[in-house]
């Protein structure tokens, strides 16, 4: 078993270990993947200030994100098809944040049902919700994910048309992977993902199979979902969805000040600064670059959170040190369930939590409500 030391570690790791398909379907983004590499390369543009002498004995990362407290402000966000990462995925990434005392997001492109994740922790969770044109059955997955104590909604506002990854038409991605040659072949390879996924109950898109007529099995799901997605989708539409859900709402997607704005007027509690890790809108500026202009714009209003492209502690650091309240991580954790299930999941926030918390001794601060601008050396400071 390799020293796993960093984010990098943990997805060397989980490529060796799970399907191709999926490794790509997670470490992709789409068109020319322009905004899936900015994401990254943007945060690593941003410089810290180094201050000394400061007595820092006494840190703490203890925070809150949409009316929860959290260990540090670093929530997991949802992730479709997480149970094809590794068996009972999402149960497991829900574990892991449970004990470790940050939310967890269930995608409602889900293997385990919400159901299935609501009987395997304690605490409440958060449900994520993709905008359908099937209006009788995003009401009964809202009333579903209330009735099993989530306690926010995260609302995902930028897949009205779904963005085009290569790798994933080329690779047939299928759930479960079709068995051709050069699939039995990989599956050959990456014994374990299999002898895990024969192990566990057969699950699959809980929150949909089964509940929607005519959606008996994984076969006759895909099609059913590639028409669901609402290009119609609006702002009287929000407001409606918001109506249905007395929790605190999240509006994910927000890429623009102007419709950040819109976003505080149709009753968000927070935004997720977000153009969903790449895999949307090519060509889009990375997040951590339009931070600012949407704090600007809403910044004293709503709680501003951010996701798409942190892979460390450094980068959550940036990110809080420019005024967001909270961050999100996707791939990082992933890497972390693919390669080691549960104890992955841990180790990804482990490593991201130590990262924020050294960083910020580094940086003289105690505390990361204390972060700031100051803390920071922005390429424009060097012009
Ligand atoms: C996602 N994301 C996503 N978002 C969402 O609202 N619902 C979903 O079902 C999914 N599915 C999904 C699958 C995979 C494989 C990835 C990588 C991402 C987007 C996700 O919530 C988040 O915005 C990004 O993952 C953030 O970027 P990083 O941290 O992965 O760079």
């Amino acid at each position: 078993m390799p020293v796993i030391t960093d984010i990098a570690d943990l997805k060397r790791l989980y490529r060796r270990r799970v399907p191709r398909m999926f490794y790509d379907y997670a470490e992709s983004g789409s068109w020319t993947e322009q905004t899936f590499r900015d994401n990254t390369t943007d945060f690593a543009d941003i410089r810290l200030r180094q201050r000394v002498a400061v007595d820092i004995a006494e840190r703490s990362t203890a925070s809150r994100m949409a009316g929860r407290p959290v260990a540090m402000p670093v929530a997991l966000a949802p992730v479709g098809l997480t149970g094809m990462q590794h068996a009972d995925g999402e149960i497991l990434a829900a574990r892991a944040a449970e004990r470790f005392g940050v939310p967890f997001t269930l995608s409602t492109m889900s293997i385990c049902s919400i159901e299935d994740v609501a009987a395997a922790v304690r605490e409440p969770f958060w449900f994520q919700l993709y905008v359908m044109r099937d209006e009788a059955f995003m009401e009964r997955l809202v009333a579903r994910a209330a009735a099993a104590g989530c306690s926010a909604l995260v609302l995902t506002l930028d897949l009205q048309v779904i963005g085009q990854r290569h790798k994933d038409l080329k690779n047939g991605l299928s759930a479960p992977p079709k068995l051709s040659l050069p699939v039995l072949a990989d599956l050959a390879l990456r014994w374990r993902w299999g002898l895990g996924m024969l192990r566990t109950p057969r699950r699959g898109f809980g929150n949909i199979v089964g509940h929607v007529d005519g959606v008996s099995d994984v076969s006759n799901l895909m099609a059913w979902v590639g028409e669901q997605f609402d290009p119609s989708l609006d702002w009287a539409k929000v407001r409606r969805i918001r109506e249905l859900w007395d929790g605190p709402l999240i509006l994910k997607g927000i890429m623009d000040p102007e419709d950040a704005r819109l976003a505080r007027d149709a009753g968000a509690d927070a935004i997720v600064v977000s153009n969903h890790g790449g895999r949307q809108l090519d060509g889009a500026v990375s997040a951590i670059r339009m931070l600012p202009a949407i704090l600007d714009a809403v910044g004293d209003e709503l709680e501003v959170h951010l996701d798409s492209g942190i892979r460390s502690g450094q980068d959550v650091l940036k990110a809080l040190a420019l005024g967001a309240t909270g961050t999100y991580i996707g791939r990082a954790y992933i890497y972390g369930l693919g390669a080691l299930g549960e104890a992955g999941v841990t180790r990804a926030l482990e490593i991201i939590h130590k990262e924020l918390d050294v960083t910020m001794g580094f940086c003289g601060e105690r505390d990361v409500a204390d972060l700031g601008r100051d803390n920071l050396l922005l390429p424009a400071d060097f012009a």
